[in-house]
């Protein structure tokens, strides 16, 4: 990964490919003047003629003479008093991206006028949100582009030198959420020959260490844990399920269990899909990825908190000995569902791993993240994540971590009245409410499971999946979820 330092030396010295000069739009001038000098006043003049105007997102290359670095990078943030986090990391993709245009690899950027804007209103330094959204936004999913269009790839940035008074930053920090994130879209870009049960089974394994400790409960096991609706999803695929659990125990706490859809492809079973956009449903393991991404740079940090991490893992595919709609199933909680629909397979894996984590990890919190409904998708786009719960408490702080990290969740209700919706006639539970309210019945059919223990649901089927590029991520997978719950973690 691209190495991250600071340095508290003048602009004019650092040495780099490019050095970078955030400006405000309505605080252009006097701000770089040493610089300016340096340089026979260039930066003024870009100013003077209109050519930069420090509007949002703006970038302008100039080349440099008498400094250490052979270019500048003039990028605007917008108004000053309109600058948040967020505006920062969005700069900082503009920023980052137009370098990797050009393929320079050691950058310098100036943390002056950055931290000349607010003080304690941010959790982190500005400059922090500046290399966050820089980092996330250059990343690209590379792993099959073969020789053939190799050239099309920009080479990566190597170095980044903070320059200024930012010894305070947290760097292992701001690593560890970069890299759990982009680790996240890594596995939900993977397409789905190669990222089956067995071989997140096996990644998991390897994040193991002394800290980490990872067990995977075989077909076997899980039958014998009467898990029979998470199995019921796998009977179409000829790949075994692997139940993975993976356990940081930071400290002495009942654990927060985090539970992510692992459905490493969804064709919906007997109750198939429409061919149009199937190919997209590799994604719906995209909460295992995110809870996997979390508990792995959790343990690197050694935060002090109680963690477990379950993942389901299995595939909804067709066959011989696929479940059918009609189907009644036994659930380790002993409860009965009776399988309207093959295709709403990801709260049958959910409903068996809540009932896993009450059974033998006595949480004091259980959070679930998954793919789990269209509704979502169709109800927010890819803008936020529809959260559900039975704890208040919980769903606060949630809120509260969301607002920093700018990944939005949004409240949704859940009425009692959804209840009768999921009313089976043969069986305790139906898996499927009906068409009407889906986002919300698809909850209601979890907390049923979940019981007294405090739960929240995260239904992230709208915005785990980038349909176009985004200002800080290409199209495809977006990690949501990684820093929102690093960052509820790190409050814990
Ligand atoms: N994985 C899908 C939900 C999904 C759809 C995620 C589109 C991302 C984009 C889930 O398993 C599913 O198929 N849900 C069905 C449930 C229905 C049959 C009750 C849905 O929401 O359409
Ligand atoms: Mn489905
Ligand atoms: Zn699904």
């Amino acid at each position: 990964m691209t190495r991250i330092s600071i340095n508290n030396i003048s602009e004019t010295e650092v040495r780099a490919d490019v050095l970078v000069l955030p400006l405000c739009e309505d605080r252009l001038k006097g701000y770089y003047s040493d610089v300016d000098a340096a340089v026979g006043g260039i930066i003024c003049r870009a100013a003077e003629t209109g050519d930069f105007r420090g509007t949002k997102g703006q970038t302008m290359f100039l080349s440099a003479d008498n400094i250490g670095s052979q270019r500048l990078l003039l990028v605007g943030l917008g108004k000053a008093d309109e600058i948040t986090a967020e505006r920062i990391r969005l700069a900082g993709s503009e920023a980052f991206v137009a370098i990797k245009e050009l393929g320079l690899a050691q950058i310098a950027i100036s943390a002056r006028v950055m931290d000349s804007l607010f003080g304690s209103a941010f959790r982190m330094k500005p400059a922090f949100y500046f290399i966050e959204g820089g980092l996330l936004g250059s990343y690209r999913f590379e792993k099959y582009i073969s020789k053939y269009k190799k050239e099309d790839l920009k080479k990566e940035i190597s170095s980044i030198t903070l320059v200024g008074d930012n010894s305070d930053m947290d760097i292992p920090w701001l690593r560890a959420v970069v890299s759990a994130t982009c680790f996240a879209r890594d596995l939900v870009n993977t397409p789905s020959n190669d990222m089956t049960p067995p071989v997140i089974a096996r990644i998991a394994k390897n994040l193991a260490d002394t800290r980490l400790k990872v067990t995977v409960l075989e077909k076997r096991a899980i039958e014998k844990e009467r898990m029979g609706a998470y199995l019921s999803v796998t009977k179409g695929s000829d790949l075994p399920p692997k139940f993975i659990v993976a356990e940081y125990k930071g400290s002495k706490d009942q654990p927060v269990v985090l539970i992510g859809k692992t459905i490493t492809f969804d064709s919906g079973g007997l109750d198939i899909k429409p061919g149009d956009g199937m190919e997209k449903m590799k994604y719906d393991m995209a909460g295992g990825a995110v809870v996997l991404a979390v508990i792995k740079a959790i343990s690197d940090l050694k935060l002090p908190v109680h963690l477990v991490a379950l993942l389901p893992a299995a595939e909804n595919l067709i066959g011989g000995n696929a479940s059918r709609p009609g189907d009644v199933v036994t659930t380790i909680t002993g409860r009965t569902v009776e399988i309207i629909s093959t295709d709403a397979e990801g709260r049958l894996t959910i409903a068996d791993a809540i009932g896993y984590a009450i059974k033998y990890k006595k949480p004091k919190l259980i959070i679930d993240i998954a793919t789990l409904t269209g509704a979502c998708n169709f109800a927010f786009g890819n803008e936020s994540i529809a959260m559900m719960g039975n704890s208040a408490e919980a769903m606060d702080r949630l809120k509260a971590a969301s607002d920093e990290a700018y990944e939005r969740v949004w409240p949704m209700p859940l009425f009692e009245e959804y209840g009768d919706y999921l009313k089976s006639d043969i069986a305790d539970i139906k898996n499927v409410g009906g068409r009407k309210a889906s986002l919300c019945s698809s909850a209601y059919f979890l907390k049923e499971f979940a019981g007294d223990t405090p739960w929240v649901h995260l239904d992230i089927a709208g915005a785990a999946w980038n349909d176009t590029e985004r200002p800080y991520g290409p199209k495809g997978a977006s990690g949501i979820g990684v820093r929102l719950l690093l960052n509820f973690l790190s409050n814990n």
